[in-house]
């Protein structure tokens, strides 16, 4: 019989524990748009099969899904059987009336390959039981490149527009819409457009919720050195502008297409590795994505704080010390943990920050100084820096948290503190504890990612 008991770290070797921990993540994606783009690579790829199940999954978690697929390498396989040279400027296919019937070809097929797996529904796949209904067609309209460079781009084609009614409409009874690099004009033509710019162009007029760019390799932000996952729109382009950026034209496709969105409205782009197992479901329904996001401007950037925020935290906590929200701290002492302290931070102002004080003997940290800029409250600052944090603290091997607070208990306890004793305290912080100051002992266990 099955241990109806049996603990979420027990012999269901974590599967309550992982439901649990996703759900809010179903609940906030149940009927949300996403714009995905899956690479002619990923195709290509031993992992493709699993992809498509996972993107079928989340049509299944209520997602509304319009997959765009790109078709490079398949192209150029279809182009070698026929011994046509391929020929790029700029990154962008030329594409004479030889290569668009490789393309015609090698796109077709693919649709038909992805047609067929999210059609799949034996027991024994992942895809049991499901019922996936898919949909396309005539929903981008394009125009011609035309002459650029002296060179006649033939039947490579820009976005004219996109049907968005239709697509909606789609979206609405059900259906995961496909969508390739193909495009017709009102004349009748067909037009090999860039998938990226496709799925970007779909995402801007459907306002999508958010807009995935799949890609192979190691995480855009890993590969630029460790650099934070959150890039701001403005980084993003500084990356491109850079002389010597060394992004392939796929990798700048992206990249375009990820800052094109952001700039018309989409909140966050999303680019994820799907070399990576799992990484979209990982990226879209666990804390800590694996991805690299680029986010309109408005987003604040959460990272590490720098020497030069020594005066932006203390503009920030000063006030609040003065009305004994928070512990006063010297300059001197905000100075010597500044790399202690994460900071968001919009347009070069500080618009909130915490501290993560480690006492790693006893595998347990301190959040200290947790402050929201009074004009930025109630925009889920708190709850996302707290979450960094908790992500930086497990990285650390702390296994708890614990905060001193006067005036906020009850915020932390919706974020899944619990009221503690001072003995719970680490001793050294015990021996400092101010009686008179008489703060609430919260504490929090951080679960294993
Ligand atoms: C507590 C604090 C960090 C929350 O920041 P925030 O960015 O506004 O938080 P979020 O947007 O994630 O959450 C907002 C929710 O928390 C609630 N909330 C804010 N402060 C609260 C408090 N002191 N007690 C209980 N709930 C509080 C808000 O009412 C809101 O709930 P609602 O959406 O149901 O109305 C911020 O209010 C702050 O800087 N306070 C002063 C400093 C402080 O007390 N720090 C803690 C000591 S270390």
């Amino acid at each position: 019989m099955n241990d109806v008991h049996a603990s979420p770290t027990g012999p269901d070797n974590g599967l309550v524990a992982s439901l649990r921990a996703s759900a809010p993540y179903v609940h906030a994606h149940r009927g949300r748009t996403f714009v995905i783009h899956l690479p002619g690579e990923a195709a290509a790829s031993t992992r493709f099969a699993d992809l498509i199940y996972d993107i079928a999954l989340l049509h299944s978690l209520g997602v509304k899904i319009v997959l765009v697929f790109g078709a490079r390498p398949q192209i150029d396989a279809a182009m070698r059987v026929a011994n046509i040279q391929p020929r790029f400027v700029d990154g962008v296919r030329v594409t004479d009336a030889d290569a668009l019937a490789c393309v015609r070809q090698a796109v077709g097929s693919l649709q038909m390959s992805i047609e067929a797996h999210l059609s799949t529904s034996l027991a024994s796949t992942p895809m049991g039981g499901a019922r996936i209904a898919t949909a396309s067609g005539n929903l981008v309209t394009a125009r011609p490149v035309g002459v650029t460079a002296g060179v006649d781009h033939g039947h490579t084609g820009e976005v004219r527009r996109i049907d968005t009614a239709s697509l909606v409409a789609h979206l609405a009874r059900g259906h995961i819409v496909l969508l390739s690099c193909i495009g017709y004009s009102p004349s009748g033509e067909i037009f090999n457009l860039v998938a990226e710019d496709v799925a970007a162009a779909t995402a801007t007029a459907l306002a999508a919720d958010k807009f995935v760019l799949l890609h192979p390799g190691e995480a855009v932000h890993t590969r630029l050195g460790g650099a934070a996952p959150g890039l701001s729109v403005e980084a993003a382009k500084a990356l491109l502008a850079a002389p010597d950026h060394g992004f392939s034209a796929p990798e700048k496709a992206r990249l375009v297409a990820a800052i094109a969105a952001c700039q018309a409205g989409v909140e966050r782009s999303h680019l994820v590795s799907f070399d990576t197992d799992g990484a979209l479901l990982r990226e879209l329904y666990s804390r800590d994505g694996i991805g690299t996001m680029v986010a309109a401007d408005s987003y604040d950037v959460l990272r590490t704080a720098a020497p030069e925020d020594l005066g932006g935290v203390l503009a920030l906590i000063e006030p609040l010390v003065a009305q004994g929200l928070l512990v006063a701290r010297s300059r001197e002492a905000v100075e010597l943990d500044i790399d202690r302290y994460v900071v968001m931070a919009r347009d070069g102002l500080i618009t909130a920050c915490c501290a993560l004080m480690p006492y790693a003997d006893e595998a347990i940290g301190e959040l200290a100084c947790v402050a929201v800029h009074p004009d930025y409250r109630g925009g889920n600052r708190g709850a996302e820096l707290l979450a960094d944090v908790e992500r930086r603290a497990r990285e650390q091997g702390l296994t708890r948290l614990f905060v001193l607070t006067t005036k906020a208990p009850h915020w932390f306890v919706e974020h899944g503190f619990i009221a503690a004793s001072i003995e719970a305290l680490p001793l050294a912080k015990r021996a400092l504890y101010n009686y008179q100051r008489n703060s609430a002992v919260l504490i929090k266990s951080l679960e294993p990612t």
